[in-house]
């Protein structure tokens, strides 16, 4: 079972590429499944149908469903609900209060990988697309491991427990009864665990990251996609939407112009991840048969549920006194090479063109203290300062 799913910062088009490309693949005969994990849902919009809570099949071979944090919670995870309310009740927190934050950070994400944990324990779709919401809370729905301590620690603070002491700890200091709620607890980490590791695992999961031509969102683009490969997922393509086509009245001149310059500077600095483009459509995107017109452009020859790419081209290991960072980086002129950090940014100067990375936010506490590049790797050291 393929797992794909689309990030990338607020309106760049995420929501519409994840039904075309749903879309494409299960025109080909594989079993579907598009599910939107943004609370905002506008699935239903993008594919003009109306959606539920559940798969549904809307056509052959494709199952779509928009995520609903309270109706998963009250169909199959209201024990886990229950405990939480009433350890907070417990702890004096007011009904309603207690309602609101037995809705914790993160459990939303959680609600979600669930799901995804079913349909993978069903293996009943071939491909499963997830749209989510924009990246910093994609970030989130990945990093879900620490979301999790967090509700621990909000549950029960200054307790420092292992998942399986949990139960007894509460038991005795609490005296709430919730062997029924704690059993729950640990299947649900159990099943959280599986979705972390296939998420991880490159062969089955793929993370793709939209963008625009557009200064504030290729940056944002290049620190997801940092960040992702921190934590060990696999970008394994960069979409581009909304490239203007060249204009025949030139109202668009100066836009083409910009977007001709961002378009150079993103086959440069994001290569060797593939690059996919998709031109402006010229009019909103809605509806099936405008979005398999769309996936056809988008794709061209490419199989969607393929992994596009599968290397990593970041990688950071702690040294004695700081991190050494590897960066794959392609056709770097060495003669003329200079690194410069302002923060978690990294400037490469060559003949005076500059190129910038993110990296991790611990390197804002960093200097460089020295770089070699054998290509097509760049080795910086860096000390904390
Ligand atoms: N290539 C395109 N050409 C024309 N319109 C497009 C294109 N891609 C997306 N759109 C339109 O842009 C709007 C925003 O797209 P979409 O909802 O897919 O973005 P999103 O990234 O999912 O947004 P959000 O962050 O709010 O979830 C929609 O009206 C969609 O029809
Ligand atoms: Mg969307």
């Amino acid at each position: 079972m393929r797992f794909i799913l689309f990030t990338g910062k607020g309106g760049v088009g995420k929501t519409t590429i994840a039904a075309a490309s749903a879309l494409h693949i299960s025109n080909s005969g594989l079993k579907t499944l598009l599910i939107s994990t943004d609370p905002a849902h506008s699935l239903s919009d993008a594919l003009s149908l109306k959606l539920n809570p559940e798969p549904q099949l809307v056509k052959e071979n494709l199952w779509c469903m928009e995520f609903d944090v309270y109706y998963s919670m009250k169909k199959y995870w209201s024990n886990m609900r229950e405990l939480m309310y009433s350890v907070f009740k417990f702890q004096g927190v007011k009904s309603v209060v207690a309602d609101e934050l037995s809705v914790l950070p993160g459990m939303e994400e959680g609600a979600a990988f669930l799901w995804l944990e079913k349909f993978y324990s069903e293996k009943f779709y071939d491909v499963v697309i997830i749209d989510s919401a924009p990246t910093g809370e994609t970030l989130t729905l990945l990093s879900l491991p620490q979301a999790i301590n967090s509700w621990l620690l909000k549950a029960f603070p200054g307790q420092k427990m292992a998942l399986n002491t949990l139960g007894k700890v509460v038991r005795k200091t609490t005296g709430i009864p919730l062997d029924k709620g704690y059993q729950e607890l640990q299947l649900i980490f159990s099943k959280l665990a599986t979705i972390q590791n296939l998420f991880l695992d490159h062969s089955k999961t793929s993370i793709r990251v939209v963008c625009n031509p557009e200064k504030m969102v290729i940056q944002e683009s290049k620190r997801a996609i940092s960040y992702l490969q921190l934590y060990g997922y696999n970008v394994d393509a960069l979409i581009v939407n909304r490239v203007l086509p060249k204009t025949q009245n030139g109202f668009f001149r100066n836009y083409e112009k910009k977007q001709k310059q961002y378009l150079n500077e993103i086959d440069q600095d994001f290569n060797p991840l593939p690059i996919f483009k998709l031109n402006h459509q010229g009019e909103e995107v809605f509806g099936i048969a405008k979005l398999e017109k769309m996936a056809s452009g988008l794709y061209k020859k490419e199989r969607p549920e393929n992994v596009f790419f599968n290397e990593k081209i970041l990688q950071i290991d702690s040294t004695k006194n700081g991190y050494q960072i590897k960066m794959k980086i392609p056709h770097l002129n060495t003669t003329t090479l200079k690194l410069d950090k302002f923060g978690d940014e990294l400037i490469i100067n060559l003949d005076n063109k500059r190129r910038n990375f993110f990296l991790p936010k611990f390197a804002h506490f960093h200097t460089i203290a020295s770089f070699t590049y054998t290509a097509p790797w760049l080795n910086i050291q860096l000390v904390k300062s």
